[in-house]
């Protein structure tokens, strides 16, 4: 399979990183042999060679915040005129997100697939702003497009409701999809304030300087947009859910949730009412005995309620370089797979 990387930042890297590591063991496993033709990062440069790019070398020097622009193989192509110019089959597309306009990310990921290359990616906007355009048209170019890593990163969510619960009527998914406000909800149980907790999370590296998109539920907000339109059908813009983030929630709130054997957390809900699907984010009261309940600090979960099972839960990473490009290496498994 030929790949071409456009965005070498954390997540790209964190991709590169396994499929270096474990190139044999997905040969010997999975039949599955890479070679990457190119890459494209607006910090880093661009590199292309049809015959093969040397990974481990890009990676080194990209992790190690190195210009790629002197190797022999760089050229001055940019996103869209590697996209246009590369021989490729999968485009892993992991630039920055955009919620609010879902671009550059969007028209990448159109130009690749016009152009009939599968593509992977990790980017909620595309997802959660044109979903149901994006897969129309590579169904209608014949090529593969999937985006396990927009939720919940590689813990699968996306795969375990289409492949694992096929079959099952999902009724309603309910759970923490935000890693940040999760352990800021922790530390505060803890005993620390709002802001030492978000202090903490910004140290981490969990929270951004500017944490609006976390602490406000948009985040939350983009993911459960993407559950409504592709698990349950649905054609919902972010505008159309309510939001509402955890800054309102006090160290009170939290000392008489728990008198009452109950916590906060930050729940991103999407559920069928009648004909229409319906999403939500907002802090909620859950029972201590719910298994939403005992995910603590960064951690993410969800709840699938289905016809058949009741209620399922998946608990893990939500985010993290290797977690995150793990799903891209899902998605290309499953990709070589269907090819
Ligand atoms: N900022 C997100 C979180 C991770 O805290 O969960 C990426 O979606």
């Amino acid at each position: 399979m030929r790949l071409l990387f456009i965005g070498f930042g954390t997540v790209g890297q964190g991709l590169a990183e396994l499929l270096i590591e474990k190139k044999e063991q997905l040969a010997a496993d999975h039949g599955f042999n890479w070679t990457v033709v190119g890459i494209c990062d607006p910090l880093k440069g661009s590199l292309y060679d049809p015959q093969g790019l040397d990974l481990k070398a890009a990676l080194t020097a990209a992790a190690a915040g190195e210009s790629l622009s002197n190797w022999s193989s760089a050229c001055d192509w940019d996103a869209e005129k590697m996209i246009a110019e590369a021989d490729a089959d999968v485009m892993l597309e992991a630039t920055y997100t955009d919620i609010k306009t879902g671009q550059p990310a969007t028209g990448y990921v159109r130009a690749a697939i016009e152009r009939g290359m599968s593509v992977t990616t990790t980017n909620k906007g595309p997802l959660a702003l044109h979903a149901r355009e994006l897969v129309e048209l590579a169904d209608s170019k014949g090529v593969h497009f999937l985006y396990e890593g927009t939720v919940m990163s590689g813990t699968p969510l996306l795969n375990l409701v289409r492949e694992t619960l096929t079959g099952c009527e999902v009724r309603e998914m309910k759970g923490i999809l935000n890693g940040t406000t999760n352990y800021i909800l922790s530390e505060m149980e803890g005993g620390l304030s709002y802001a030492d907790a978000l202090d903490q999370a910004q140290k981490l590296g969990y929270a951004e300087a500017v944490p609006d998109a976390d602490v406000l539920g948009w985040d939350a907000l983009a993911k459960v947009t993407i559950l409504a339109n592709v698990v349950f059908g649905g054609a919902l813009s972010p505008s159309d859910s309510p939001c509402e983030g955890i800054t309102e929630i006090t160290a009170d709130d939290i000392e008489k949730a728990k008198a009452n054997d109950q916590r906060y957390k930050l729940i991103g809900r999407v559920w069928r009412d009648g004909d229409a699907v319906r999403a939500s984010v907002g802090p909620q009261l859950v029972e201590m005995s719910h298994p939403l309940a005992g995910v603590m600090g960064a951690t993410n979960a969800m709840t699938v309620t289905t016809d058949a099972l009741g209620d399922v839960t998946v608990v893990g990473p939500g985010a993290g370089r290797v977690e995150t490009g793990y799903s891209m290496l899902v998605d290309l498994l499953h990709i070589g797979r269907m090819r």
